[in-house]
C-alpha cells in the first residue's frame, strides 16, 4: 500500500514508518511526506531518505476547506492509499475527512479516549493516573476521537516528570505506529459503519 504521512514538526513517528517500511515484507511503502510547516524538522530526515516532501501552508490558502483540497490533490497525485498523521497539528476538515474515512490512521499519545488534545502528559500527571500510554486510531472529523485501532500502555511513576513521561510514551509510539499501520495496510483492521473490524489473524 502506498502511504503518505502528514507532520508539522518534528517528525520522529513519521521517521519510525518510514524506517519500518524499509524492511522487507512491511505491506506499506512511505510515497511522500507533507508538511504544513515549512521549517518542519521531520523534512530533513525525509528528504535524507530518499522520500518526496512537500510544504502545504494554510497561509497559501484563503480558507480551510482550499487548503484542504490542495493537500487532497498532492495525496490524489503521489496515488496514496492511505494516510498516516504523525503530529499534524492542525484539525482537517469534515470533507477531507470523509474523503478518506477508514484510510486515514493518527497516532495520539495517551489512552483515549482520555487526554484528547494538546499537553495529554501533564494533564495525565495531574490527573495523578497510574497508567498513560499512547494510541492509533481512524481518524473522524472530531479530534482524537475515531475508532481505535491499537493501543500501548506505560506506568506512571510517583514524581514523574513531563519530560520523562512523554520519553517513555514516545518510545512506544515508535514501537506502536508501524504495527497499527502493518494492520491497515494488510486488510486486517478496518473501519466499517464506525467501528474497529477485526480479521485475517488466522494467517
Ligand atoms: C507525538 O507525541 C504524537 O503522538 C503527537 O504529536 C507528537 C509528534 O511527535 N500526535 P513527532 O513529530 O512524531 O516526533
Amino acid at each position: 500500500k502506498r502511504v503518505a504521512v502528514l507532520i508539522s514538526g518534528r517528525g520522529s513517528n513519521m521517521a519510525s514508518l518510514v524506517n519500518a517500511a524499509a524492511e522487507q515484507d512491511y505491506p506499506a511503502e512511505i510515497v511522500c511526506v507533507i508538511s504544513d510547516q515549512s521549517d518542519a524538522a521531520g523534512l530533513h530526515f525525509a528528504s535524507s531518505q530518499g522520500i518526496p516532501t512537500l510544504v502545504v501552508s494554510r497561509r497559501d490558502f484563503d480558507s480551510k476547506d482550499a487548503h484542504d483540497a490542495a493537500i487532497d490533490a498532492h495525496l490524489k497525485a503521489f496515488k496514496a492509499d492511505i494516510v498516516a498523521l504523525a503530529g499534524y497539528m492542525r484539525l482537517l476538515t469534515p470533507g477531507f475527512v470523509s474523503q478518506w474515512q477508514g484510510r486515514m490512521i493518527n497516532i495520539h499519545p495517551s489512552l483515549l479516549p482520555l487526554f484528547k488534545g494538546l499537553n495529554s502528559h501533564r494533564r495525565a500527571i495531574d490527573a495523578g493516573v497510574r497508567v498513560h500510554g499512547c494510541t492509533v486510531h481512524f481518524v473522524t472529523a472530531d479530534m482524537d476521537d475515531g475508532p481505535i485501532i491499537a493501543q500501548a500502555a506505560v506506568p506512571v511513576l510517583s514524581n514523574d516528570t513531563e519530560a520523562a513521561l512523554s520519553a517513555r510514551v514516545l518510545k512506544q509510539e515508535h514501537r506502536l505506529y508501524p504495527i497499527a499501520l502493518r494492520l491497515v495496510a494488510e486488510g486486517k483492521v478496518r473501519m466499517e459503519h464506525g467501528r474497529t473490524v477485526c480479521s485475517g489473524f488466522e494467517d
